[in-house]
């Protein structure tokens, strides 16, 4: 690991300074990186990882190429536009890909990608806290695996946002109708819609003794 990111940092220090590139891809999907810039005159082109070391290489003038394990059966290389394409992503195949350009005389161009490799969300799920049977109040929180809104339904709710640490965001709105809880990362959104007076059953024209 020490020395694969000193090689690292040796293109980089050869090479001048790349921005890293952050790229999102859900668990058994397939993530196409693509080079920054197409490369004026074309040798050779390499991929590395921090963690396999080689992952492809491409010689131009003869058009081979050399794909290196775990990747052997998940890459596809486009010959006109240089993209790689690795298919099937686990999460162990999340880290650093850096791609090193190299034409005949000018400079090597680097380009770091910050792959992750991420799970679907888990649905989100709305819950009611108070039986408002009584009341027109429902108080309700929706929640996702780690981080969750309470509001209270009054003819309506707050839209309301939150961002957790680790890019999950859950949002809230309601409407006259339904109560929406929208729950999502990087790759994948779900939702849980309720009908306002199914979570809340309110019951205006009914007597009712509140026992608290
Ligand atoms: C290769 O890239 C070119 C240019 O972006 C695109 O038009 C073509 O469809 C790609 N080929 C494949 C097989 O994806
Ligand atoms: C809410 O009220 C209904 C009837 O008014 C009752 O059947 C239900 O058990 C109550 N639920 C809770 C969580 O108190
Ligand atoms: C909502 O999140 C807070 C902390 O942010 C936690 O204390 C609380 O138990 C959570 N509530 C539910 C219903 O998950
Ligand atoms: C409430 O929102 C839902 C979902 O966006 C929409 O289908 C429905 O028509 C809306 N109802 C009203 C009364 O605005
Ligand atoms: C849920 O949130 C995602 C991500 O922000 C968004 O793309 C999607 O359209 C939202 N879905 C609904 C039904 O609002």
């Amino acid at each position: 690991m020490a020395i694969n990111h000193f090689v690292l940092f040796l293109l980089i220090f050869k090479t001048g300074f790349s921005a890293e590139i952050s790229k999102f891809v859900q668990t058994g999907a397939s993530v196409q990186l693509d080079l920054q810039t197409q490369p004026p005159e074309l040798l050779y082109i390499t991929w590395k990882n921090d963690k396999t070391e080689n992952v492809f290489n491409y010689f131009h003038v003869a058009k081979m190429k050399t794909s290196f394990p775990p990747y052997q059966d998940r890459i596809e290389f486009n010959e006109s536009s240089f993209s790689l394409t690795l298919k099937n992503m686990q999460k162990t195949d999340s880290g650093l890909y850096t791609v090193t350009i190299t034409g005949a005389s000018s400079k090597d161009i680097v380009d770091v990608y910050r792959v992750s490799v991420i799970d679907e969300v888990e649905a989100p799920v709305l819950t009611v806290n108070s039986n408002c049977s009584c009341s027109e109040l429902c108080r309700f929180t929706c929640s996702g695996h780690n981080i969750n809104i309470s509001s209270i339904y009054n003819s309506g709710c707050s839209k309301e946002e939150v961002t957790s640490a680790d890019d999950h965001i859950l949002r809230l709105n309601c409407n006259t109708t339904f109560i929406m809880c929208n729950y999502s990362n990087p790759v994948s959104w779900k939702t849980d819609i309720k009908v306002v007076h199914e979570l809340c059953p309110v019951k205006l024209d009914t007597f009712c003794m509140r026992s608290d």
